[in-house]
C-alpha cells in the first residue's frame, strides 16, 4: 500500500483503522466508497486521493414501458440493484471494505423512496465498518464532476446543469463555495426533450432519440422562447407549443409526423439549445466568467455540445464537457465531492436522513 506524507491532517478527521499517526504525520491514500440512488441508476464507485478507480450503474429499464420514471419501482430496483453495483465497483477497483476510509452518498435532492435505499445502505456499512460518513447534494456532484477528469475546471467558473430533473446555472466559486444564478421554474431540459419525444410516438428515454433524428433533418420550424427575467428558464410553453404546433398540422394531414420526424426533431433540439445558451451567455457576460462547464445527462446531446463548443469560442471562453459516464447520473461525482469534504472535515453522523 502506498503511503505519502501529509502536510496537515484535518483534526476533524474521524479516527478509524486505516489512519497512522507519527511524530510527523504519514497517513494512507484516502480510500472513499460512493453510492448514488437519487433517480433511477443504482450507482456505486470506489475513489482514491480524487482520483475514480471504477465507476459502476446498474441502469433501471423497467421505467421505459411506463414512458417515464416510476417512484415506487425505482425504490425496489435500487434494494435488488445495490449491493450486486456496490459489489462490482470494490472488484473493479481491487479494493477491499477494509482500506475504506469513508463512505459518501447522495442525500438529495431526489426521489424519497430512491434516497431512502442508498441512504440506508451507506449508513448501515459506514457503521458496521466504523467509518465516517460523507453526505453529498446531487446537484452540487454534478458541477464537480468536472474533477473527475484529467482537466479540471478553474474557479471561478460557470456550469450549465441540463438534466431530466434538473436545469440551472451555477457560479462555483470553490468546492464548498457555489450560487444557483438561475434555474428552471417549471420541466427541465431534459423534461422537454422527453415529454416531446411522447407527443412525437418515440420511446423514453426521448432524449437521445430525438438527437439521432436530429442529426437528419433541418430545423425549419420555430417555436416561440419564453421570455423569463434573469437567468431562470422555462420549458412547460415550448411543449403546450408543440403540441398545438402537431395538433394543427397532423390535422391537415395525418401523416405529417411520419414525413417530416428529422425535421421536427431538429427544430425542438435547436430550440431547446438555443433558450439554454442564451441565458448561459448573458450569465457569462454580467459576470464576466470565463471558464464555462456543461453537466447533466443533456451535456450528452451532440448539437448541444457542437454550439456550446461553438459559442464558447466566439465568447472566448474555456470550456469544459465530461465524459458521458460523468455526464448522467453516477457515483464518481458524488465520490469526488465526498473526497473535498473528507479533506475539508465535513461529515455526517448516523441520524443524518435523506432531503428531497
Ligand atoms: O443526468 P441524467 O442521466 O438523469 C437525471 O438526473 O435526470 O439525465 C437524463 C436526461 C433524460 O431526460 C434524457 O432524455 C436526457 O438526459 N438525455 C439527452 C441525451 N442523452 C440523455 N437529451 C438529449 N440528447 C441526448 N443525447
Ligand atoms: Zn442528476
Amino acid at each position: 500500500m502506498a503511503l505519502h506524507l501529509a502536510t496537515h491532517q484535518n483534526p476533524k478527521t474521524p479516527k478509524h483503522p486505516n489512519t497512522h499517526r507519527s511524530s510527523f504525520i504519514v497517513h494512507r491514500l484516502t480510500t472513499l466508497l460512493a453510492i448514488e440512488s437519487s433517480c433511477d441508476d443504482t450507482a456505486a464507485a470506489v475513489i482514491r486521493d480524487g482520483e475514480v478507480l471504477s465507476n459502476c450503474v446498474a441502469g433501471q429499464a423497467v421505467h421505459e414501458q411506463y414512458g417515464g420514471v416510476v417512484p415506487e419501482v425505482a425504490s425496489r430496483a435500487h434494494q435488488i440493484n445495490i449491493v450486486p453495483v456496490v459489489d462490482q465497483a470494490m472488484r473493479m477497483a481491487g479494493v477491499t471494505k477494509a482500506e475504506l476510509d469513508a463512505v459518501a452518498f447522495t442525500r438529495g435532492p431526489g426521489l424519497m423512496g430512491s434516497l431512502i435505499v442508498g441512504v440506508s445502505f451507506a449508513k448501515a456499512l459506514a457503521l458496521s465498518l466504523d467509518i465516517p460518513l460523507l453526505e453529498v447534494n446531487h446537484l452540487q456532484a454534478h458541477v464537480l464532476a468536472h474533477f473527475a477528469e484529467q482537466r479540471k475546471p478553474e474557479f471561478p467558473y460557470l456550469c450549465l446543469t441540463v438534466s431530466g430533473g434538473h436545469t440551472q446555472i451555477m457560479l462555483v466559486r470553490h468546492f464548498d463555495d457555489m450560487e444557483i444564478l438561475g434555474a428552471t421554474l417549471d420541466d427541465a431540459a431534459g423534461e422537454a426533450f422527453d415529454k416531446s419525444g411522447k407527443l412525437l410516438g418515440l420511446g423514453y428515454p426521448a432524449g437521445p432519440i430525438i438527437d439521432k433524428l436530429a442529426r437528419e433533418g433541418q430545423a425549419r420550424f420555430t417555436f416561440p422562447e419564453p421570455s423569463i427575467e434573469g437567468f431562470n428558464y422555462s420549458f412547460s410553453g415550448l411543449k403546450t407549443a408543440i403540441l398545438y404546433f402537431l395538433q394543427r398540422e397532423t390535422k391537415a394531414n395525418p401523416d405529417f409526423i411520419a414525413q417530416n420526424l428529422p425535421d421536427i426533431c431538429a427544430s425542438i433540439q435547436h430550440t431547446i439549445i438555443h433558450i439554454l445558451l442564451n441565458k448561459l451567455k448573458r450569465a457569462a457576460r454580467k459576470t464576466g466568467i470565463k471558464h464555462v462547464a456543461l453537466a447533466g445527462g443533456v451535456s450528452a446531446n451532440s448539437g448541444l455540445r457542437a454550439a456550446f463548443t461553438a459559442l464558447g469560442e466566439k465568447e472566448g471562453w474555456t470550456t469544459y464537457i465530461p465524459a458521458f459516464e460523468y455526464c448522467t447520473d453516477n457515483a464518481g461525482m458524488i465520490g469526488i465531492t465526498g473526497y473535498y469534504q473528507f479533506l475539508a472535515g465535513k461529515f455526517s453522523t448516523q441520524d443524518v436522513a435523506p432531503v428531497m
